[in-house]
C-alpha cells in the first residue's frame, strides 16, 4: 500500500510518518486478520493527502459525496495504509448505542456485556468505518459524541468508562440528496474533519480501468472514459438524473463484456436500467450509442 502511495506521488514526509505510526502502534495478533488487503486502490492525490494528514493529527474523518465516488474504497485503503484492523459498521434507522457499543446478555446466570463493533474498534486501535452515518437518527447515536471528540472515551451508564486506544480513528461516510437520507446534525458533524469527495477525474479513471482491465484496447479505454464524462456532464446540466452516473455500474458492465456479453446489453444492465424513467433511459441510450456500438463484441474491446 505504501508503495502504491509512493508511486502515485504522495509526499514522502507523509509516507514516512505513516511508517512511523505503524511502528509505534502494534497490532494485537488476534485482530491482524482485520487489516484490509484492498481489492481496489483509491486514485486522487489531493484527497489522499488531506485524509492522511487529518488522521496523523488524530482527527476523525467524514467523507461526503455522491454514490460511487470511492468513499468506502478510500476508508478501507486508509486502514490498509496505516496497517490498522478495520471495523465496517453500517448505519440505518434502527442503529442505536446498544448496537454500536454493546448490550447486556445473560451468561451462566450473570449479566455480562456483549461488545459491539464500536467498542471493539475503540479498544483495539481500529479504524472504524461508520458507513452512511446519516441514515441513523442523530439522537440514537449521541453517545458517540464523547467517543469522537477530545474526550476519546466510551461512557455507558452502569459500566466502566472505556478510554480509546491511541491508534483508534473513525471514518464516517455519507451520501446526501437521495430519498431516505437525513441531515447529520451540527454537533455530530463538528466532531469530524469533512472531505467532499469529487467525481473521479478522467486521468484517474484511466488508471483505474487499466488496472482493472489490463487487456482493454486503447480505443475502448478512451470510449468508456468519454462515456462516463458524457453522463456526468448531462447530469450536471440536469438533462438526466444522477442514476445513470454510476461508476460501479460501468465497471460491472465492462466485466460482463469481458465474459462475452454484447456491449449494448451489458451497459443496459449496468447503467441504463438504473433509471426507472423511460424518457431518461432513452436519453442515456443515445449518449451510449454515440460511443459504443450495441453489437460490439468481446474481441473488438479486449486484446485477449
Ligand atoms: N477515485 C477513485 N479511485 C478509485 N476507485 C474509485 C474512485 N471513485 C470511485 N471508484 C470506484 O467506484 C466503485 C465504488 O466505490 P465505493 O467506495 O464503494 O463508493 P461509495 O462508497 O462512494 O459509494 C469502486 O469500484 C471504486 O473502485
Ligand atoms: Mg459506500
Amino acid at each position: 500500500m505504501l508503495e502504491f502511495l509512493r508511486k502515485e506521488g504522495i509526499g514522502e514526509n507523509l509516507i514516512t510518518e505513516i511508517a512511523q505510526f505503524r511502528k509505534v502502534y502494534a497490532v494485537d495478533p488476534e485482530t491482524v486478520y482485520r487489516i484490509p488487503n484492498p481489492r481496489f486502490y483509491y486514485y486522487g492525490n489531493d484527497i489522499w493527502e488531506e485524509a492522511i494528514t487529518a488522521l496523523l493529527c488524530g482527527e476523525n474523518l467524514l467523507l461526503v459525496g455522491p454514490k460511487a465516488t470511492g468513499k468506502n474504497v478510500l476508508g478501507e485503503n486508509l486502514a490498509a495504509a496505516f496497517g490498522r484492523p478495520n471495523w465496517d459498521i453500517s448505519f440505518h434507522v434502527n442503529t442505536d448505542s446498544a448496537s454500536l457499543i454493546g448490550t447486556d446478555t445473560f451468561e451462566n446466570g450473570r449479566v455480562v456485556m456483549r461488545h459491539g463493533p464500536v467498542y471493539e474498534c475503540a479498544v483495539n486501535g481500529g479504524f472504524g468505518i461508520l458507513d452512511e452515518i446519516n441514515m441513523a437518527k442523530n439522537e440514537s447515536i449521541a453517545l458517540l459524541h464523547a467517543t469522537l471528540d477530545f474526550r476519546r472515551i466510551i461512557d455507558v451508564p452502569g459500566y466502566s468508562k472505556i478510554i480509546l486506544n491511541n491508534a483508534t480513528r473513525f471514518i464516517a461516510t455519507m451520501n446526501y440528496g437521495y430519498a431516505g437520507t437525513r441531515e447529520l446534525n451540527e454537533a455530530l458533524t463538528s466532531r469530524f474533519l469533512v472531505i467532499e469527495m469529487p467525481g473521479i477525474s478522467s486521468q484517474n479513471l484511466r488508471k483505474l480501468l487499466q488496472r482493472e482491465f489490463p487487456n482493454l484496447r486503447d480505443e475502448y479505454l478512451e470510449q468508456f472514459i468519454g462515456l462516463f464524462q458524457d453522463l456526468q456532464k448531462k447530469s450536471e446540466n440536469s438533462e438526466i438524473s444522477t442514476r445513470a452516473v454510476d461508476l460501479r455500474g460501468l465497471l460491472a458492465s465492462i466485466h460482463l463484456m469481458d465474459k462475452g456479453l454484447a456491449a449494448g446489453k451489458a451497459l443496459q444492465m449496468g447503467i441504463t436500467n438504473k433509471s426507472f424513467d423511460s424518457f431518461e433511459r432513452e436519453l442515456v441510450q443515445d449518449v451510449m450509442r454515440l460511443r459504443i456500438p450495441e453489437r460490439l463484441e468481446r474481441t473488438q474491446i479486449f486484446v485477449n
